[in-house]
């Protein structure tokens, strides 16, 4: 056995002639394909050329997982067009030259296998993953406004055919050993005892190449091609529109008109990543995603080792939040009144489980970790106690008199309250600087963003162990003051008091809710308010009313006086059937007023302004990640701060004041617009 020492590699040669090619980026806890990982690919790709011994395998030596991607840092530094496009055609060149090894070349797959490093496995003959389900392989550029750059979409297609590998790559999904195997990207998935052995087989006897054969080769045939391009058009149209989000759309067209050169579609893959990755919806989509990495870092996990998590109150927020933190490996007590609200929260759990484990077996053992305790039992050993009963004054003091003494000494004590300071909360505490918020959002399994409340009294260690504890469960944590609406619920409630409000004046439901869709929100404020619950909106509404000065239209209070709650009573704004929105017709002839799409963003940006000139959180950058995380704010504006900056504050803030003309106060410029100049 010999081996031989990189910067970023490490070679061994062993008794078989086999090379084992170990990826072991310095100075770092993951593998990315950065510029100087791939020239050092390159030269040891030619030193075996030469030495040819029986075949490569290209594994990792770090325990975090194989290849995580390109290295994204490297997409902020670019000169411009051309300057990227040398970059990716000389990660294509490293690539092809893998591709082109005269012996078997094996990718050995533990954990995640992404982006660049899916492309390394791709260029490969042969990929074997580990069968644990921390192993994921997917090509999730799109996420990022790009599309796969150093060859994945000239050699995922002919491998699986175009349907599997279009759903992969303009879904942007990760996918586990067992389903990469069902469609064929890998060859094996096998359990870890037996990687080494399995590779090694492989290279002394060589299987023959998989390649997609029969009806699936087909779907990459020149007269096939354009019309299945039309065709994932369409379906794509339905989740982004193409002057939002580019890169889907550029990848279908890239296949359609390529596929049958590939040579040439290498050249065109790399030049549409080069136009792609300058635009401004990668540079947001990029910035989004080093937000999210700085929210992550805001949560140190070792400032906490969670174990037992007891949560009280089984309604829609406890009973989710206890579901989810049993699903991320955590023993859970979950706490209620009655019986049937915790079977309910069993019940719902279920659902989850089988969703999104599938395996039965990881089904059960999510069940056996979440237990019902209507006693209260699991108090005493948790070490992190989550409150999520009503939201009343009363009853929660009551409820935190009765349990103080009983909690560990370290224990987090916690409450999800939306609206209650948490400086009247923690008065009947003996210890006050122990309570902090844990503001989860609904749906639970969905929202990623729980705002970390903070009170003038509570201490920095509570805050630190909320932060980290948020990390072990896999959401990210935001630090805010304990002030009305925090920050997610202060943005959004102006935007969707004001979409009302043009209801009110008589403009459909669907054509403001259009108008937020247009500009890139998620979900329209109409339906968004009748999916939160019209009674849940005004009593938000009255509170933040209250303190900030703001009126709640009479039409809010009119229809949950009537009954109307939204989708859980069949009838908001709009009309529901088992949950579903009955569809309403536009009135082609319509014209709504030009201010509409004003009135509402301009609304909701003033407010993050005010947000953050009264310092609810931090800095800008914490603000625009909390929003895109906690409202689903259009992620490819980089959020509303951003959005400010690159729209013109002067020309943003010339708008405010026309509308304030013209509606009244409630668009006074917040002096944050000033003050920041
Ligand atoms: P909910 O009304 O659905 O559930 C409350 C549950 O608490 C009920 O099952 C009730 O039986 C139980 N409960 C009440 N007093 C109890 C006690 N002393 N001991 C044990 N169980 C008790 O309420 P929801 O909507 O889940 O809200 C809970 C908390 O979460 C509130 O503070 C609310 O402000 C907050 N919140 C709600 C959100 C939402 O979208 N519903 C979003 C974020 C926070």
């Amino acid at each position: 056995m010999t081996e031989q020492q990189f910067k970023h590699w490490r070679l061994e040669r062993d008794n078989h002639d086999i090379a084992w090619l170990y990826a072991d980026k310095a100075e770092s806890a993951a593998n990315t394909l950065s510029k100087a990982v791939l020239e050092e690919l390159y030269e040891i790709l030619s030193q075996l050329n030469e030495q040819r011994p029986q075949g490569l395998i290209i594994l990792s030596a770090k325990k975090s997982g194989f290849i995580a991607g390109a290295d994204i840092n490297e997409f902020t530094t670019l000169g411009g067009k051309k300057d990227a496009e040398d970059l990716i055609s000389r990660g294509q060149a490293v690539l092809d030259r893998l591709a082109a090894m005269d012996m078997p070349t094996v990718a050995l797959i533990q954990g995640f296998c992404l982006g660049g490093g899916m492309e390394l496995a791709l260029a490969c003959r042969y990929r074997i993953a580990d069968e644990d389900p921390k192993t994921k392989l997917g090509l999730p550029e799109v996420n990022l406004g790009i599309h796969p750059g150093f060859g994945g979409t000239v050699r995922l297609p002919p491998l699986i055919g175009a349907p599997a590998a279009m759903d992969m790559m303009l879904g942007g999904r990760a996918l586990s050993a067992r389903a990469a195997k069902k469609i064929g990207l890998i060859d094996y998935a096998v359990p870890a005892r037996r990687l080494l052995d399995a590779a090694r087989e492989t290279v002394l006897r060589p299987p023959p190449r998989k390649r997609a054969t029969g009806w699936k080769a087909w779907t990459n045939h020149n007269l096939v091609r354009p019309l299945l391009a039309k065709y994932l058009n369409k379906q794509v149209a339905k989740r982004a529109r193409k002057d939002h989000y580019p890169a889907p759309y550029a990848m279908i067209d890239l296949w359609k008109d390529h596929m049958g050169d590939p040579r040439r579609m290498m050249r065109e893959e790399a030049a549409s990543v080069a136009r792609l990755v300058m635009g401004d919806t990668a540079q947001n989509l990029v910035r989004v995603f080093f937000l999210q990495e700085q929210m992550k870092s805001l949560g140190n996990k070792k400032e906490i080792e969670p174990k037992h998590v007891h949560v009280i109150g089984g309604g829609v927020m406890g009973g989710d939040i206890a579901a989810w933190c049993a699903m991320r490996g955590l023993n859970v007590t979950i706490q209620d009144r009655s019986h049937e609200t915790l079977a309910r929260v069993m019940k719902r759990a279920h659902a989850l489980y089988k969703r999104r484990l599938k395996q039965p077996r990881l089904v059960q053992a999510a069940m056996d970790r979440l237990m019902p305790d209507i006693k209260g039992a699991g108090v005493p050993k948790a070490d992190v106690v989550i409150e999520a009963i009503f939201e009343d004054v009363d009853a929660k003091q009551a409820l935190y008199k009765e349990i103080e003494p009983k909690l560990k000494k370290d224990a987090v004590l916690a409450t999800n309250t939306s609206s209650i300071p948490l400086e009247t909360l923690c008065k009947c505490l003996s210890k006050p600087s122990r309570l902090v918020g844990l503001h989860f959002f609904n749906p639970v399994a969905k929202m990623q963003l729980v705002e970390i409340v903070c009170g003038t009294q509570t201490s920095d260690k509570a805050v630190k162990q909320a932060s980290a504890f948020c990390r072990h469960i896999d959401r990210l944590p935001l630090p805010v003051k304990s002030a009305p609406g925090f920050l997610v619920n202060r943005v959004l409630m102006p935007y969707l008091l004001e979409a009302v409000t043009l209801e009110e004046e008589g403009v459909p439901a669907v054509v403001i809710d259009k108008a937020a869709l247009d500009f890139g929100m998620p979900m329209g404020p109409i339906e968004l308010a009748d999916t939160v619950g019209l009674d849940i909106c005004l009593s938000v509404a009255r509170i933040l009313s209250q303190q900030l000065n703001v009126p709640v239209p009479g039409r809010l209070e009119q229809l949950v006086s009537a009954g109307r709650l939204g989708r859980k009573s069949g009838e908001g704004f709009y009309r529901y059937t088992d949950g579903k929105k009955v569809f309403a017709s536009e009135n082609k002839d319509y014209t709504p007023p030009a201010d509409i799409t004003d009135r509402m963003m301009m609304r909701f940006l003033n407010e993050a302004v005010a947000c953050l000139r009264e310092g609810i959180v931090d800095n800008a950058d914490l603000l625009d990640g909390g929003v895109i995380f906690g409202t689903g704010f259009a992620p490819f504006r980089g959020g509303p701060m951003h959005y400010i900056d690159a729209g013109g504050r002067e020309k943003l803030l010339h708008t405010l004041e026309k509308l304030e003309l013209n509606h009244g106060p409630r668009f006074r410029a917040d002096t944050g617009w000033k003050d920041s100049d």
